[in-house]
């Protein structure tokens, strides 16, 4: 196809962002944008210079988009959005984390496979060029072990400190950290975790962890330990180390480090990931080939299913097998 008319579902804060990428790809024409909240369907649809909806049968409809950019928070996820928009044939492009469990996902991947659709996810951290560098580096090299942290504060949104609607730090947030586990050092398969709460009273309707320190085994038998809190009113510290015999590499927010006995290199991203994984998702519906979506659907379902592991260890208090994804 020539044009992909493409359809935003959440207009929010993260959906300016993938419009704003949208508006400067000129395949790209932008069909709709769907808020439940009216205010922010109309000032995101005279952005973007289309039709405001409020729900996403009326968008499909009269949209009649080729493809979607789901940026709803995490509960949204499922019947009402993607489930909807994947029946109709709409390829969908949707923000970290899939759904906030894996009933859910494991619906939605199975109606994408069945229409053939593509689905993209947006964990960005995976186009980052610094990113891209850290992948080939590790390619011939054997893991030792890693050590991951995302440390800062509470998002803003308020649905973001409610568990039943972000699913806490670690499956909304640090599920960046276990998406790069799994893209550089192996897949997730067992999870111990522990957690702090208690720690912040002082923000009305706070439910989710302090903190959470999960033990890992990946691929086959590297242990991984990623730590999360969410208690400073600063962004301190996000990234993946991982150890190799004779090397550190240390993926960071668009940066790596790469040290050696005597000599460290460090590195830079020149890119904008956001606006490549936007166009990557836009090139495979053209295309109908999904090679160049380094982060597909399924991959997603299998960060969730490790996020929700390792919060259900914690509960439970002991190690947890990670549910595979065939
Ligand atoms: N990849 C990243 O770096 C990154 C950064 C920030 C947020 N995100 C993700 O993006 C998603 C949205 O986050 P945000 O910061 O934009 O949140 P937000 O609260 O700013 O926006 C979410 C929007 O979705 C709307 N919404 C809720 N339910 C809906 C429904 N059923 N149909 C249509 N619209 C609905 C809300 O009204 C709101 O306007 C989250 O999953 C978050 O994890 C990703």
């Amino acid at each position: 196809m020539a044009v992909v008319r493409l359809a935003f579902v959440g207009a929010g804060r993260m959906a300016r962002t993938h419009m704003r990428n949208a508006l400067s790809i000129e395949e790209v024409e932008v069909v709709g944008v769907c808020d439940v909240d009216r205010g922010r369907a109309e000032e995101a649809a005279k952005i973007a210079g289309t039709k405001a909806f409020l729900s996403v049968d009326e968008l499909i409809r009269e949209g009649k988009p080729d493809a979607a950019v789901v940026s709803v928070p995490p509960f949204a996820h499922g019947e009402e959005v993607d489930l909807k928009l994947v029946r109709a044939g709409v390829n969908l492009f949707v923000e970290k984390p899939v759904a906030l469990s894996l009933e859910v996902a494991f619906r939605v991947l199975e109606a994408l496979r069945a229409k053939e659709l593509v689905g993209a996810v947006g964990y960005h951290w995976r186009y980052w060029e610094t990113t891209r560098e850290a992948k080939w580096l590790l390619e011939d090299k054997e893991v030792v072990f890693a050590g991951g942290t995302w440390q800062g504060g509470i998002y803003h949104p308020s649905w973001w400190r409610r568990r039943e609607k972000s699913g806490g730090q670690v499956v909304e947030q640090t599920t960046h950290i276990f998406d790069l586990v799994r893209h550089l050092v192996g897949e997730i398969r067992r999870v111990y975790s522990l957690r702090r709460r208690g720690v912040v009273r002082d923000i009305p309707d706070y439910d989710i962890d302090d903190a959470t320190v999960v033990a890992m085994e990946c691929g086959d038998g590297v242990p991984v330990v990623v730590t999360s809190t969410c208690v400073l009113d600063f962004g301190h510290k996000v990234g993946l180390s991982v150890i190799t015999r004779k090397m550190v590499v240390e993926v960071g927010v668009g940066r790596l480090s790469v040290i050696e006995s005597g000599h460290r290199l460090e590195k830079v991203a020149r890119n904008d990931p956001y606006a490549d994984e936007l166009r990557a998702f836009v090139e495979a519906v053209r295309e109908g080939n999904p090679e160049g979506v380094l982060c597909p659907y399924d991959e997603g379902v299998k960060t969730l299913a490790a996020t929700l592991a390792a919060i259900e260890s914690a509960e439970e208090g002991r190690p947890l097998e990670v549910k595979g994804v065939t």
